[in-house]
């Protein structure tokens, strides 16, 4: 049988049914793989998904109660219910370029938002460049499409005061979005990173891609998790500078500001002249999200301000507190992430991040995310979020300083 796929070839005894290469070919979750070796440790503190560490707040779970007691357990619009879709457009609209609903498209999550968007835009062989490291789904969808992906990396550089940040290099990003390049994905404020795109490189990213005639794919869904910046402004998002007419999709979801991981809500911002065929794929995906999910999208966004502003400074405290816990260890360099859930940090002389996070699963109880999950430029690190109780967060320093005290480094250099 062809080792690449099996339609067409008669089926002989034995043969082991595949499916296309490009499905076969995609890479497995390293942070899944972490978590099975953690499997039958039930003193495991855990660090490794992104998930805020609250349940839904009461009033957006109300909204959702209502709705089913309503009896709204029926088939919704393809591309979402008006009265979230009219939300969204007044809650994007106060945040940025005024947005209009026909601009507005209802996902059952922000992932799917995402496939979505690769359905809309690639076909076999189109050059996909994603910035790098990045939330593996990133990279891995596109090529469920048959797109080839380039990465370029973000470094890890000190600042002439020697303090440490995540930073694209702008002109080797220019330089790989070369003329017939079919989209930029880009996901800022950066999960693993907690690197936040500054306003003046949006402008010049989205110049040159009008010149060249390439899309944007803007993941956006921490653009309210951002932390040095006062609680009314968000991180420098594409639509604030856009026209109506750009090639340009924001991806964003419910899961991280309003603490709906579990809801499966997201939405997109498209080109209006999309919307119609938008319409067309959401049918034959998913049809339609939930009504009492989207009653619950509506209370969050209508009136999840204060929780928002809260959650915002919790994890803000979360972070100092893990920055400098972290920071104050031997071989660390940690940089104070801008955005995001996660410290994103390189441990010296770390070689696989991968055996190190399954190694500390299995033998000290903790679960961290390795960095090479997010792509090569990755490796050297891991990531924790910080989305946790100060004193989970200070057990779990305790518990990884003690590991790293064992030698492991050493005897696995
Ligand atoms: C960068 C990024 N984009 C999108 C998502 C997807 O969010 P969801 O599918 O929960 O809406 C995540 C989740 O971790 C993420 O980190």
């Amino acid at each position: 049988m062809s080792m690449l796929d099996d339609s067409g070839m008669a089926q002989a005894p034995g043969d082991v049914p595949r499916m296309r290469a490009a499905a076969r070919d995609l890479r497995f979750s390293a942070i899944r793989e972490v978590a099975n070796a953690g499997i039958g440790r039930s003193d495991i503190l855990p660090f490794w998904f992104g998930e805020p560490d609250r349940q839904t707040p009461e009033f957006i779970c109300a909204a959702a109660q209502a709705s089913l007691a309503a009896g709204e357990t029926f088939y919704t619009p393809n591309l979402g219910e008006p009265a979230l879709r009219g939300a969204m457009a007044r809650y994007l609209s106060s945040w940025h370029r005024p947005i209009e609903e026909n601009r507005i498209a209802i996902t059952n999550s922000g992932v799917s938002a995402l496939m979505l968007a690769a359905q809309a835009l690639y076909s076999p062989g189109d050059r996909v460049v994603v910035v790098t490291p990045v939330w593996p789904n990133l990279v891995e969808i596109p090529k469920i499409l048959g797109a080839r992906v380039t990465e370029v990396p973000l470094a890890l550089c000190a600042d002439p005061r020697g303090v440490l940040r995540w930073d694209l290099d702008l002109a080797a990003l220019l330089a790989a979005l070369t003329p017939g390049t079919r989209a930029l994905v880009i996901n800022s404020p950066n999960n693993p990173s907690g690197w936040v795109m500054p306003a003046a490189q949006q402008e010049q990213v989205l110049a040159h891609c009008r010149r060249h005639g390439i899309w944007i794919v803007s993941d956006e869904v921490y653009g309210r998790l951002v932390f040095d910046a006062p609680p009314e402004r968000c991180a420098p998002s594409f639509l604030d500078i856009a026209d109506p007419l750009d090639r340009l999709i924001v991806i964003n979801s419910f899961s991280k500001s309003w603490m709906m991981t579990g809801w499966r809500l997201g939405w997109m911002v498209v080109p209006a002249a999309l919307l119609e065929d938008l319409g067309k794929l959401i049918e034959y995906n998913s049809s339609c999200a939930p009504a009492f999910v989207q009653k619950a999208g509506v209370a969050a966004v209508s009136q999840g301000e204060s929780v928002l502003r809260e959650t915002l400074s919790r994890f803000r405290t979360a972070r100092d507190f893990l920055y400098q816990r972290l920071s104050a260890l031997p071989g660390i360099d940690a940089p104070l992430p801008a955005g995001a859930m996660y410290l994103f940090f390189r441990v010296a002389g770390l070689r696989d991040s991968l055996a190190l996070c399954k190694a500390l699963a299995a033998e000290a109880g903790l679960g961290l995310a390795p960095g090479s999950a997010f792509g090569p430029a990755g490796e050297g690190c891991i990531r924790w979020c910080f989305a946790s109780s100060l004193e989970k967060l200070d057990r779990g320093v305790d518990r990884f300083s003690a590991f790293l005290a064992t030698g492991y480094l050493q005897h696995s250099a």
